[in-house]
């Protein structure tokens, strides 16, 4: 072996080591299982070389020396060997079964947590297939693949270290036959490691986008049907699938030739031990019984070989989903506590906010808010209109630091928003969004969401606050009814009003209504709008509105265009203010 050749073995084994290091902390809860399972796999492997060295008094005793009292006891001792394997053969699928899943259950526990701790910038670039895949899949075949491989390793060794203690003590010379073969079977497994990698990286490409088909496929069925999409769906879907078969079939072009190049190999030991080995009976060098016990050895020996080709695979594909599933794991949040200082906890909002110079594009490409600044008194309502993609919804976005600034300042009540405990900072604000999400379940438990401990009493009060008192009752089932996933039965004022419950029953001291009120008829909307009134008086508001009757009322009336503020005023300044664009927007609206 050349030196080239022993470095690379090393990188390769320290890479199994970083792997196993990574590993650790899933295995380290359940440590004195694993080490239970891989015990039990031991006697496993050591049982066939027990039996092939069996072989050696059996043949020179009982079928060459012909002692027929012998071979009374023959048919026992394999039934007890069957039974005492097969009993260490369960034990041993069954705990290795249960720390397998358990390392799942604790990586995925731990992925799942990191999943909700992403920011929306991540999932702004990320399918739902990949997020499956990346986090869920690869931890099963981590984890699964980390014990079926260990166990095989550990069963193999003590079977091949006994099994080779057998052939050594039958005949050293036929050993060095086997042993020289034996490695030569394993040479290929070194030309196929580069492409298998290439092959699976695809293949997990190619199965999250099928994932994310399926989910489109669910969530745009409407819009399938309604545009006769079906077709198209189904040659993008053929697309993938055809993609698939391809990656699937190149992994086997790769890698299937590796059992029966290994077994081919082993054939030649083999034949060569067949060959040698008789020579030394027929010189009385070794006994017949000797060289039966080490046949049936080596027979036992090369078995492993020829799977082996197989499990290379599967230790590779589990290898690197181990991969991606640490790089999951190292994944920071772009948005997160300051790590630098403990971050200040805003109890309650008492003065005021401040935009100062507020900058942002969600890439690096596009600014969508130019130097945005303005302040915002507690207690007051700030309406924030403009043209359709001018930024309303983003700088909203930026008050909940969902994304962080590119520069400038948001400042509430004196504190930087990066130095706040996101926790304390969203505490503070209740949101409607543009489009709101419904988790499957009743119309209780997702108002409840915004305050799981409130009472039934507070509940009510929501509830007739956000004008749903009406819907409510049109349902048999009252507030308990089930809304389906992302509240599939429910129109779309209902849905929005369910938000504006959600978010009433919150009762922080900042709201943000994001279009609100769009989806409701006029007579819903000015009920919404006096409940709103009522209930808000003390609160601090940001309202989003393309219906400027919405806002006329507010405090400040802020005007963006293309990310600009270009008028900030109450609504009777701004129509003062000749050719101003609230004025034109509002005449607009009112001509009729
Ligand atoms: N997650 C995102 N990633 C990249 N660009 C985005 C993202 N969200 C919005 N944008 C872009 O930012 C700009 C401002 O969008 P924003 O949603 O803030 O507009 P808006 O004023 O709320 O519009 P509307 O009145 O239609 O709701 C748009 O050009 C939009 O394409
Ligand atoms: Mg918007």
């Amino acid at each position: 072996m050349g030196i080239s050749d022993k470095t690379k073995k090393l990188a390769g084994s320290s890479k199994f080591i970083v792997k196993m290091k990574g590993m650790w902390p899933f295995v380290k809860p359940i440590f004195p299982k694993v080490v239970l399972g891989l015990l039990l796999t031991i006697p496993v492997g050591m049982l066939d070389a027990l039996i092939a060295l069996f072989l050696k008094p059996y043949m020179d005793n009982v079928m060459v020396a012909k002692e027929s009292s012998n071979f009374i006891y023959v048919p026992f001792v394999i039934v007890g060997f069957t039974i005492v394997q097969g009993v260490f053969n369960f034990l041993a699928v069954y705990v290795n079964g249960w720390t397998a899943n358990k390392i799942t259950l604790n990586i995925k526990r731990v992925l799942f947590e990191k999943l909700l701790s992403l920011s929306p910038a991540f999932f702004d670039k990320t399918t739902s297939g990949s997020v499956f895949f990346r986090f869920s899949k690869d931890a099963e075949t981590a984890s699964n693949g980390l014990i079926n491989n260990v166990k095989t390793i550990v069963t193999r060794v003590f079977s091949i270290v006994s099994l080779v203690a057998v052939l050594l003590y039958n005949s050293w010379q036929l050993t060095i036959i086997s042993i020289f073969v034996l490695g030569c079977a394993f040479l290929p497994l070194y030309f196929v490691k580069k492409r298998m990698k290439m092959v699976f990286e695809k293949s997990v490409s190619v199965e999250s986008d099928l994932v994310t088909v399926y989910n489109e496929a669910f969530a745009g069925n409407k819009t399938i049907t309604s545009y006769n999409l079906q077709n198209l769906k189904m040659e993008n879907f053929d697309g993938l699938l055809g993609k698939s078969f391809n990656l699937k079939m190149a992994l086997l072009k790769n890698t299937s030739w590796l059992s029966p190049v290994m077994h081919i190999i082993s054939s030649f030991g083999v034949a060569g031990v067949v060959f040698f080995g008789t020579y030394l009976v027929i010189n009385d060098t070794i006994t017949s019984g000797n060289f039966v016990s080490f046949l049936a050895a080596l027979i036992m020996l090369y078995t492993p070989v020829k799977s082996i080709g197989q499990q290379f695979v599967s230790i590779q594909g589990s290898f690197m989903a181990m991969d991606r599933m640490f790089k999951m794991l190292d994944l920071k949040p772009s948005v997160r506590d300051a790590e630098d200082r403990t971050p200040v906890e805003l109890k309650g909002f008492n003065k005021e906010i401040i935009f100062d110079k507020v900058s942002f594009g969600y890439d690096n490409f596009k600014i969508v808010l130019k130097e945005i600044s303005f302040t915002v008194k507690k207690g007051e309502t700030v309406a924030l209109v403009g043209n359709s993609g001018g930024g309303k919804t983003t700088l909203i976005n930026l008050l909940m630091r969902l994304y962080n600034l590119k520069s400038g300042n948001i400042i509430i009540d004196g504190h930087k928003l990066w130095q706040l405990s996101l926790k304390s900072l969203r505490e503070q604000i209740a949101i409607v969004f543009q489009d709101n999400f419904l988790f499957s379940g009743t119309i209780r438990e997702n108002i409840m969401l915004g305050n799981p401990n409130a009472g039934e009493e507070e509940l009510s009060r929501a509830v007739d606050m956000a004008c749903l008192g009406e819907v409510v009752a049109g349902f048999e089932r009252g507030l308990d009814t089930v809304i389906g996933e992302r509240g599939i039965i429910l129109s779309g004022g209902q849905k929005q009003r369910v938000a504006v419950a959600r978010a009433i029953l919150k009762n922080a001291p900042i709201v943000i209504l994001d279009e609100a009120t769009s989806a409701l008829d006029n007579k819903s909307e000015k009920e919404l709008q006096k409940a709103f009134d009522n209930l808000m008086k003390d609160k601090t508001i940001f309202v989003i509105a393309h219906r400027l009757s919405t806002v006329q009322h507010a405090d400040k009336i802020l005007v963006l265009d293309n990310g600009k503020i270009v008028e900030i005023g109450t609504h009777d300044e701004l129509l003062a203010t000749e050719n101003g664009v609230y004025k034109q927007l509002y005449q607009i609206q009112f001509k009729a």
